[in-house]
């Protein structure tokens, strides 16, 4: 128990946190060149926050949340999504009060008891955005933009939008009764958990991934058919929105995602490498009335979330290497105790100026300690023993050519940024 770590959670050790940061970089420049500000949420919240948003019929609520109660008696749950998580801030810190649309972004942690797989984890990482008070098409095009703005700028390719509209308030009911009727005829041919949909979620049926449900719902009434006009203008806006901007999807009428707050857009990026359940990089859609339903004014609300972990494991497959700095550019090696001290005060004044540097702290010979700098892959190695010392010098080599240079150690720093330029 110890040396293991939870089932389902990660270690990301150094070589693979290089890429995370990088990832996490460019997420924020891709926002801030939208405007899109960072909201830090808590990790867990009221289990009320998700019982009300996410749903009682999505997996996440009836099998997947993290729920404890607190010292204090009150039940509590660590986030398994941001959206609910952000709409709660929003109305807490009468964000709505500031001028419309408010654009936000976030990342970290999510938990969901969930069965651990490749892509699958019970602790996963979502970089997301939410935006609220806008309900033009054009956002909506904006915040799938954005997505697919990230994974062109990492390089992925194969990926599709896979876009859908799932109904409002006003056709959604009529929409249920008729997939009811339609679903009661076919009964024993879907699965377990479709059967028990039925009655409570029909909609969740038609993105079973059962290969007896799948051949059920291709004579299912479809969302777009059930689409009021308003929801039909809106989704064509959409639509015409993405074509003028030259972003490809496909219209996926079986796309109803988990959670049970998505009215009129859905849509997800997938990737077909990562296995077909979990192909999914990212996914959102509208959530218009969950700010009502948490005691707001109506304010419309759309966002998504991308999973870091299948990002990174999608940019491996496809031999992805992202331009992470590994090397310091200079190794520091002394020799014996007094020049341990100036390599010490040298390697602090050369990353003063924003150069990686590194030094032995081993009293490694000086053999083995220039076997550390070709491992390092350095530019150059500054060579410091008790002669040197007396001297006032160092010796420095360049790693590519093998020549070295004796300089003044007070010219020192002002030599290797020279040669570094
Ligand atoms: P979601 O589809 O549940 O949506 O999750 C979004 C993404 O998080 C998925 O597409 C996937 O990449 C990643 N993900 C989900 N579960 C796991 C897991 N167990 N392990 C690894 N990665 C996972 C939401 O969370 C919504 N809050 C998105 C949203 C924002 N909708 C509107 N605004």
């Amino acid at each position: 128990m110890l040396t293991t770590r939870p089932t389902g959670t990660n270690d990301f050790l150094p070589g693979e946190s290089e890429k995370w940061q990088y990832i996490e970089q460019l997420c924020r420049q891709v926002c801030a060149e939208y405007g899109y500000k960072e909201i830090r949420l808590p990790i867990f919240e009221h289990t009320e926050v998700y019982l009300r948003s996410v749903g009682e019929t999505s997996d996440i609520v009836e099998k997947e949340m993290y729920s404890f109660e607190d010292k204090g008696f009150r039940h509590m749950t660590l986030r398994p999504e941001g959206t609910a998580g952000t709409v709660r801030a929003f109305l807490e810190n009468k964000l709505y009060a500031d001028p419309q649309p408010t654009k936000l972004y976030y990342m970290g942690p999510m938990f969901r008891y969930d069965k651990p797989q490749a892509g699958r984890y019970r602790q996963f990482n979502q970089f997301g955005i939410e935006v609220f008070g806008a309900d033009h098409a054009g956002i909506d095009a904006e915040v799938i933009t954005l997505a697919v703005e990230i994974f062109r700028r990492l390089g992925l390719t194969g990926l599709s939008v896979k876009i859908n509209t799932v109904g409002c308030a006003d056709c959604r009911p009529k929409h249920m009764e008729e997939l009811k009727t339609y679903f009661r005829q076919y009964e024993d041919k879907l699965c377990d958990t479709c059967r028990d949909r039925l009655e409570r979620n029909p909609l969740r049926i038609l993105d079973c991934k059962e290969d007896g449900c799948k051949e059920v719902c291709k004579g299912a009434p479809t969302t777009i058919e059930a689409a009021c006009d308003n929801c039909s203008t809106h989704f064509n806006k959409l639509l015409e929105y993405l074509d003028a901007v030259g972003i490809s999807y496909e219209i996926d009428t079986n796309l109803v995602r988990g959670l049970d707050y998505y009215v009129r857009t859905a849509f997800e990026v997938v990737i077909n490498s990562v296995g077909s359940a979990q192909n999914a990089l990212c996914g959102g859609g509208r959530y218009n009335g969950m700010v009502e339903q948490f005691g707001g004014d109506d304010m419309p609300g759309i966002g998504y979330a991308m999973g870091m972990e299948r990002l990174l494991l999608t940019l491996k497959e496809q031999g992805i290497e992202l331009p992470v700095s590994k090397h310091p550019e200079v190794y520091i090696a002394p020799l014996g105790e007094a020049a341990q001290k100036e390599a010490f005060v040298l390697t602090q004044a050369l990353r003063g100026k924003g150069i990686y540097t590194e030094k032995d702290y081993l009293g490694k010979s000086l053999k083995a300690q220039m076997k550390a700098a070709d491992r390092f892959q350095v530019a150059y190695t500054v060579i410091i023993g008790d002669s040197e010392l007396e001297k006032g010098i160092a010796v420095v080599r360049e790693m590519a050519t093998g020549e070295q240079h004796e300089v003044a150690l007070s010219q020192l720093v002002e030599d290797l940024e020279g040669r570094l330029k």
